[in-house]
């Protein structure tokens, strides 16, 4: 025995994903047809959201794909954030249609759909319950997947994760698997020019949101540190732009990287506490997962922030806050300080008390919240259900304490 293969060692393996073809840039949506030529599908089925139908933006992008004489199934029925419900719905739809190419098209909503139902097709229906259930994880692939998002974003395109609202318990849930990443996603800015400026910043705001807090989360690596810093850098200089400016196509180009570059590293290090707390507020109140984690950043860093001080250093020079090497301790404050003005520069609502949550509600949302342990062990600072009812308890008063 050579001794190359130490068992004694503690296994470590970080397994790196993302899609096998990501395209990205201006005008990549129209690399589709190569795509489709190569594909060579019987029957599309496309999948969009109730918005994006309303906007024409449907019509346009299936009048496009209509070149190539291949029949086309719409499923547009989606409205607001899916639930549960509309993944089944949508099973049976490209069941029933023998669709072999899901596309979707959308902001996270309509990806989310898209990927989960693509990789669902086709199995017996006991199994795609406990899937969807969070009992089982799908073992096999479903049918082939192009994911095109029109928002920047949720990074939905990359990540191996689909969240939908769960009614039985009033809260939204994450399922995740490999065979939730899509075969090709394609970038294009262009298709987010027409995104209103509360999306743009509220999605916006969700990019950032994945990038520092995969940056420190406690399974982040060198490897999605890299493309969450990258992010970051990006972030600041853009995201007002594309919210007061929405035709400037540079900033909507750089900010189509961000989404990017912060989806591949949640996908990879995953995220925490904000995330934690922001599905209790989907699941009962509704709100928007973008404007949820945006009007938490700020109280959860506020308080998880003092246990990752090197990392809040470097965050604070991604965002051009200053050097705080010589005094790391103020490194957090810039920081939340930043999170917090985002939200009145952005337009977003900076208190719980604003988006008529109930106050008495507050500690049912923390009972919520503490279970999600899949996302509240990723993050440096154990909170327990007392200090995440005094996080939302400071977010509903709007008060950094
Ligand atoms: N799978 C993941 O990794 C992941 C990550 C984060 C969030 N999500 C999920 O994504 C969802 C949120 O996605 P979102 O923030 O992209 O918003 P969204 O998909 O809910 O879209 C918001 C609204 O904007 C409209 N819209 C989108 N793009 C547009 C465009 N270019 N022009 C005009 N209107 C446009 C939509 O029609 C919709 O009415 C949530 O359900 C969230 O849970 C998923």
């Amino acid at each position: 025995m050579i001794g190359a293969l130490n068992y004694k060692t503690v296994a470590k393996t970080h397994d790196f994903r993302m899609p096998e073809n990501v395209k990205i840039g201006r005008n990549s949506f129209f690399s589709i047809h190569e795509d489709i030529r190569n594909l060579n599908p019987t029957k599309i089925i496309f999948v969009s959201d109730k918005g994006l139908k309303n906007a024409g933006v449907v019509e346009e992008v299936i009048n496009e794909l209509s070149i190539h004489n291949i029949p086309i199934e719409e499923f547009t029925n989606i409205v607001g954030e899916p639930d549960f419900e509309i993944v089944q719905e949508a099973i049976d739809f490209i069941q029933k249609h023998h669709g072999d190419l899901v596309i979707g098209l959308g902001g996270g909503s309509a990806l989310d759909v898209a990927k989960a139902s693509a990789a669902l097709v086709n199995k017996e229906p006991i199994i795609v319950e406990k899937i969807l259930a969070g009992e089982a994880v799908p073992e096999a692939k479903g049918v082939t997947c192009i994911l095109v998002p029109t928002t920047s974003g949720t990074g939905s395109e990359v990540t191996m994760n689909a969240i939908f609202g769960d009614h039985k318990n009033d809260v939204k849930r994450g399922i995740v698997s490999p065979y939730y990443l899509p075969d090709i996603a394609i970038i294009d800015p262009v298709l987010t020019v027409s995104c209103p400026p509360m999306v743009s910043a509220a999605s916006g705001v969700d990019a950032f949101t994945h990038a520092i807090e995969s940056y420190v989360s406690k399974k982040a690596t060198p490897l999605t540190k890299m493309y969450a810093e990258a992010a970051m850098k990006r972030f600041s200089k853009n995201i007002s732009k594309v919210v007061f400016n929405g035709s400037d196509l540079d900033a909507r180009e750089e900010m189509s990287w961000v989404s990017f570059l912060a989806g591949v590293s949640l996908a990879n290090a995953g995220v925490g506490a904000v995330h934690a707390l922001a599905y209790p507020l989907g699941g009962k109140y509704n709100i928007a997962h973008g404007v949820a984690n945006a009007l938490l950043l700020p109280y959860v860093f506020n308080v998880t922030g003092k246990t990752c001080i090197d990392e809040m250093v470097q965050i604070a020079d991604f965002l051009h806050l200053g050097d705080f090497r010589d005094e790391p301790h103020q490194a957090q404050n810039a920081v939340v300080d930043y999170l917090y003005g985002l939200l009145e520069a952005l337009n977003l609502p900076k208190s719980l008390k604003e988006l008529h949550v109930v106050e008495d509600d507050l500690r049912n949302l923390a009972i919520e919240a503490s279970k999600v342990s899949r996302l509240l062990d990723n993050t440096p600072f154990k909170l327990n259900m007392e200090s995440i009812h005094e996080i939302y308890q400071n977010a509903y008063d709007g008060t950094l304490n």
